[in-house]
């Protein structure tokens, strides 16, 4: 075997071509290479590292990367994010070639919930219609009636008969929420993301007092709590307008802290303190499994076009009806 034949067997354990780089190399130089070599475009999330945020063609949170991985016209897309982003673009855009630069890339909240199991609960609610989080697998998205995210979440469900009975998937805390702000009583999953759930109230009650003049914003996966102190809620999109165009200067930012970069560059005078989280060691709150994904993955997976995201036909329709939906009950939320 060669060392390539040898990194391609083991990529379904180690989640990208564990090949070596030639030392020297410039990885900005070569990235740019690729992707005009391949007509590639790279999109990346806010939680992304710093360097591979700057180095993406577009920049969003999961609802801006969904609409901007249908509409490209790139023959490769190259998805810097999790798992089940890399396959939703790969589920609204099937002709191209989706690659993730680390399959291991995945998400605590899509872990907790299956296809299988949403169809057992479905049977226990005959009557009710599921609305999935995109933080999903294509087997739950495939199960489901309707995709939200956290941007549109509220404006969708608020679209929906207030009588409609309403199982919602897998974020437990998202879910909650949704029920507070539109007086609903949806049955919800048990999932949660293991980063916003790492917040402590205690701790940020002492930034808090520490920094008075501050104002505290969350992400809706955030832990009741958390969410009950804040003086503004939203998604990672809906947190970087807030901090831009509201008039305080100081914010504790209770969200992945990947975000900040984007943050700092848009609001360079406002100071932005990381909310604190349980864990001492670690202090900040992020997302191990973004963080998978760094440049020296991203240039062997442009160079060698791997790993790529594939999947089932027929689960691929079968999801693609609920995201469109979204996508078509969301047309006025940026
Ligand atoms: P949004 O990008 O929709 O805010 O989602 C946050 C998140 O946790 C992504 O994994
Ligand atoms: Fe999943 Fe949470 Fe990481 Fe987002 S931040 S990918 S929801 S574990």
């Amino acid at each position: 075997m060669t060392m390539y034949e040898k990194a391609v067997a083991a990529l379904p354990t180690k989640g990208y071509l564990n090949i070596e780089i030639p030392q020297g190399i410039n990885l900005l130089e070569e990235i740019n290479r690729l992707r005009k070599e391949k007509n590639a475009i790279i999109l990346a999330h806010y939680y992304q590292t710093g360097d591979v945020q700057d180095i993406a063609d577009f920049l969003g949170d999961s609802l801006q990367l969904a609409r901007a991985a249908e509409k490209t016209d790139a023959d490769m897309i190259v998805f810097c994010g999790v798992h089940f982003m890399a396959e939703t673009a790969k589920i609204l855009n099937p002709t191209k070639k989706v690659v993730l630069p680390d399959l291991l890339a995945g998400c605590s909240l899509a872990d907790s919930a299956s296809g299988e199991g949403i169809r057992e609960l479905k049977k226990k609610h005959p009557n009710a219609i599921v609305v999935s989080y995109i933080n999903c697998d294509s087997s739950v998205k495939a199960e489901s009636d309707i995709i939200v995210t956290s941007s549109n979440a509220e404006h969708i469900i608020n679209s929906l008969p207030e009588e409609q009975e309403i199982i919602f998937a897998p974020d437990r805390n998202l879910g909650r929420y949704i029920n507070q702000v539109t007086n609903r009583n949806m049955i919800l999953w048990d999932g949660a993301c293991i980063v916003h759930e790492a917040f402590s109230l205690e701790r940020i009650a002492q930034q808090m007092i520490d920094n008075p003049k501050a104002k505290l914003i969350a992400h809706p996966e955030a832990q009741k709590p958390v969410l009950q102190v804040a003086n503004h809620i939203g998604s990672t999109a809906n947190l970087l307008n807030y901090v831009v165009n509201d008039d305080c200067q100081e914010f504790i930012v209770a969200t992945e802290e990947g975000i900040l970069h984007e943050m700092r560059k848009r609001a360079p005078h406002k100071k932005l303190i990381p909310a604190l989280t349980t864990d001492n060691s670690c202090n900040c709150s992020e997302c191990h499994f973004m963080k998978l994904n760094t440049m020296e993955k991203l240039y062997l997976c442009m160079k060698y076009e791997l790993p790529e995201i594939t999947m089932d036909e027929d689960i691929r329709l079968k999801a693609l009806k609920p995201i469109n939906k979204m996508l078509e009950l969301s047309q006025t939320i940026k």
